[in-house]
């Protein structure tokens, strides 16, 4: 069990005297949830497809059916969920600094759930649905095999970014900034693998900020970070909360 004792007192410091802290999550903050990590095999119907096999325009446009099944899926083991402490911690934790960004990779909306708003989702969000054709936001999924967008009549799609898609511009933008800007930078369940994401704690780094990780098994930035915790953020998020009213 992560007890205060075990995170540095120089990231506490950091923490107490940050004017602005930046977060970005990854799956790893959902786990504590019962929400698979992207990289964890999937199970049941859909252990024979890898993620990166599905999320995919391509994968759609091959069979739209099969793709809105497991996006169907998903939603519904994720609807289940309920956020964890780490979620809530992190939410918490936005009222505690004076200005506080959180980015996520993740599309749960689990975040939202935990009461954090302003939440900037790098990858969407799974419980919209888009037009393929154009991107734009429309109502909600009819239960069809697949829906099709009211005013251009072509197939919807689940508002997510799949692999070989462009982060939205405005959620690039709005995060680059806040990296760029902040003087804290907790990296928080994310195996830093996919790019640009993972690239936000070098900019943060490159801007004179202090840069954590929090991860039950350092990924390969750890080495490049101040500090890397290892545990699981379900635990140390609410000991750094609670670090702010010691
Ligand atoms: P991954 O599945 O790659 O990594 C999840 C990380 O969470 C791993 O490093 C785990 O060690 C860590 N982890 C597991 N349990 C944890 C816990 N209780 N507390 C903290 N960390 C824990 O998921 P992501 O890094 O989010 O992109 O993947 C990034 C992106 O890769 C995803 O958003 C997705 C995928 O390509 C798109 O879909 C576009």
């Amino acid at each position: 069990m992560t007890s205060i004792r075990d995170i540095p007192d120089a990231l506490i410091a950091a923490l107490r005297d940050a004017r602005h802290v930046c977060v970005l999550t990854g799956a790893g903050v959902s786990a504590e949830s019962g929400v698979p990590t992207f990289r964890e095999a999937q199970d049941g119907l859909w252990a024979k497809y890898r993620a990166e096999e599905l999320a995919t325009p391509e994968a759609f446009l091959a069979d739209p059916v099969l793709i809105w099944r497991w996006y169907r899926w998903r939603r519904e083991l994720v609807a289940e969920a309920q956020p964890n402490s780490g979620h809530l911690a992190i939410a918490k934790l936005a009222d505690r600094v004076p200005r506080f960004t959180l980015v996520t990779q993740n599309v749960d909306n689990l975040h939202q759930r935990a009461g954090s708003s302003n939440v900037i989702e790098f990858h969407g969000n799974i419980f919209e649905d888009r037009c393929f054709a154009d991107g734009s936001l429309q109502a909600g999924d009819d239960g069809t095999a697949v829906p099709t967008c009211s005013e251009c009549g072509g197939n919807l799609r689940p508002g997510v970014v799949w692999f070989g898609e462009a982060i939205p511009e405005r959620a690039l933008n709005e995060s680059c900034a806040a990296a760029a800007d902040c003087d804290l930078f907790l990296s928080i369940g994310t195996s830093s693998l996919v790019y640009p994401a993972a690239g936000l704690a070098d900019l943060a780094k490159q801007n004179g900020a202090m840069v954590a990780e929090i991860n039950p098994n350092p990924t390969m930035n750890a080495a490049r970070f101040d500090f890397s915790l290892a545990g699981n953020s379900g635990v140390i998020l609410p000991e750094l909360l609670n670090s702010l009213s010691l």
